[in-house]
């Protein structure tokens, strides 16, 4: 059967650049008017909304751990994703530069493992639907279970994010008519999906109607749980995406498995509407009991802050003054000056509303660092505080037996040895 006769062709999008018999006119890539077509009606950007979407991104800085169409990278010093690749890569950094104290660059390259990869923001407009890009933007999932970090929950409104997934779609469109119908659901496609999802082992990289397995390989880091793709992904695209996906994302690490259109069909069938059980909620680690022993700031230091929040929280002096978006402000946030690289600044507390305020002032019984630890841990069950945003921003949460030891630290009065 021809892939025509399968489909139902709902245009879905905007009727701008349509013609008097609602059938929407072939479009050249790079006109303005190809982007109208590409996107919802109700939700067709003006120039100034795509605009708008476009000064956000720079102001979020999403550049600093994404590449996107149109975009420049950071410099280095701001250069989240770029400078752990390099590290990784063992490109001659000089990492004293940038106040970051390193004997042996690639033993510390090989301690990295965030950032390294991300998804990759080119190309979006011919594979995501503009709802759900915008809101993700707005309150964002955890989407690859091999990915230790996630999309961080950085301050956007609804309007920002509708604005910067208007831009993302905008400056990365690809004219491809193909792409603008839906599938049908289809029982028997169903079926041969599933069984050609088994013969090509898809799931040795992808979770979707079997929770995440140990991935064999890195390439499986970046791969999406396939569960979301049903929301986020257009049909077209889907069935070419499967069959020649480096033809949308050149340098993407999912596979070219040779199939052809008819099988990509029907995975495409078994990934949009086989029936799958509702995913099973984590559960958030339990708060133990505080520890009987002393424990002393070092310890504390070595186990939670300069593990991970130094990274975000440094000193204002570090890396010509990039003391991180925790301390001197970046994606988006206000400096808040909260500096965990030293006992000293740890003590010397953060700005809140623009004032100096401890860090572990009382926030609905529980003070507020612990607060932020143990925010993260509910936000990575799949439950979000409004109030607070889960700590380290975007990266795993500390895990129950180091929120103990802070939790025990800050009981015993914060000492210092
Ligand atoms: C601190 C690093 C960081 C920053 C800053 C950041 N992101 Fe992300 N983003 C990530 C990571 C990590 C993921 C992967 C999350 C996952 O798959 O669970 C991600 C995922 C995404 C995705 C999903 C793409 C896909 O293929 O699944 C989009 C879209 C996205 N980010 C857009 C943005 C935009 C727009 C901004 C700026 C407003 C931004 N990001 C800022 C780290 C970041
Ligand atoms: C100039 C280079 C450079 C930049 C810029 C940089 N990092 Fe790093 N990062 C490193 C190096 C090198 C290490 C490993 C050595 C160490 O642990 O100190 C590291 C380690 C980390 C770690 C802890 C290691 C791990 O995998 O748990 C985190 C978290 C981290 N970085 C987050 C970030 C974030 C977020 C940004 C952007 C705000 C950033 N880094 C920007 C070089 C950089
Ligand atoms: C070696 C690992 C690997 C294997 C095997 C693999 N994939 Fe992928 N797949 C990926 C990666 C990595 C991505 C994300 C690519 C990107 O964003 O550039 C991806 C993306 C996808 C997407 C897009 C999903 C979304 O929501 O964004 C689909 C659909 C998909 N793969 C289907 C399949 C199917 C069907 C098979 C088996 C025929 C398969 N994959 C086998 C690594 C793999
Ligand atoms: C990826 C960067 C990043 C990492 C890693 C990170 N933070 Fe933050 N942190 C931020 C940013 C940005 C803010 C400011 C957020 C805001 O103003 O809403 C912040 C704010 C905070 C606040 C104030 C929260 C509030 O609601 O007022 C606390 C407390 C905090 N961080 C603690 C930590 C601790 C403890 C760690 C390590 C476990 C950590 N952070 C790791 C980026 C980070």
């Amino acid at each position: 059967m021809k892939l025509r006769q399968l489909t139902a062709f709902l245009f879905l999008f905007g009727c701008a650049p349509c013609d008097s018999t609602g059938e929407v006119e072939p479009v050249e890539p790079s006109s303005a008017g190809a982007v109208l077509s590409l996107l919802p009606a109700e939700n067709a950007p003006a120039a100034s909304e795509v605009e708008r979407g476009r000064a956000l991104i720079t102001r979020y800085e999403c550049n600093r751990c994404h590449q996107i169409a149109n975009v420049e990278p950071p410099p280095l010093e701001r250069n989240c994703m770029g400078c752990h690749r390099a590290a990784i890569d063992g490109e001659p950094i000089e990492f004293a530069e940038f106040g970051i104290e390193i004997e042996n660059a690639s033993e510390a390259g090989a301690r990295i493992d965030h950032l390294l990869a991300t998804p990759n923001l080119v190309q979006m407009a011919p594979r995501f639907r503009f709802e759900w890009l915008r809101d993700f933007l707005a309150e964002p999932a955890d989407l690859r279970p091999h990915l230790s970090a996630s999309m961080p929950r950085l301050g956007l409104t609804e309007s920002d994010a509708a604005a910067i997934a208007s831009a993302l779609l905008f400056d990365s469109v690809q004219g491809d008519r193909g792409d603008r119908f839906e599938l049908r659901r289809d029982a028997a496609g169903i079926a041969s999906g599933e069984a050609l999802f088994e013969q090509y082992r898809c799931g040795r990289c992808h979770a979707f109607a079997e929770p995440a397995s140990e991935p064999e390989n890195r390439l499986a880091r970046l791969a999406p749980d396939l569960r979301w793709t049903r929301e986020r992904y257009r049909h077209g695209t889907l069935i070419r995406w499967i069959q020649r996906p480096e033809s949308i994302v050149p340098n993407t690490q999912m596979p070219n498995h040779g199939l052809t259109e008819e099988q990509s069909r029907q995975l495409a069938q078994y990934i949009l509407f086989a029936e799958l059980s509702p995913p099973v909620a984590a559960e958030p680690p339990p708060l133990l009991e505080l520890l009987e022993r002393p424990v002393s700031y070092s310890e504390v230091s070595e186990a939670v802050f300069s593990d991970t929040c130094r990274h975000c929280h440094s000193d204002p002096a570090f890396a010509f003054g990039e003391g991180g978006p925790g301390n001197t402000g970046g994606f988006g946030f206000e400096p808040r000056r909260l500096d965990l690289s030293s006992y000293e600044g740890v003590q010397s507390g953060l700005l809140i509303d623009g004032r100096r305020a401890s860090a572990f002032r009382d926030v609905d019984g529980m003070p507020l660092l612990i607060r932020a630890l143990r925010a993260r841990q509910l936000e990575e069950a799949g439950q979000f505080d409004p109030n607070v945003r889960g700590m380290p921003l975007g990266h795993p949460a500390v895990n129950a037996e180091r929120l103990q030891l802070v939790r025990t630290w800050v009981a015993q009065g914060r000492p210092r040895e």
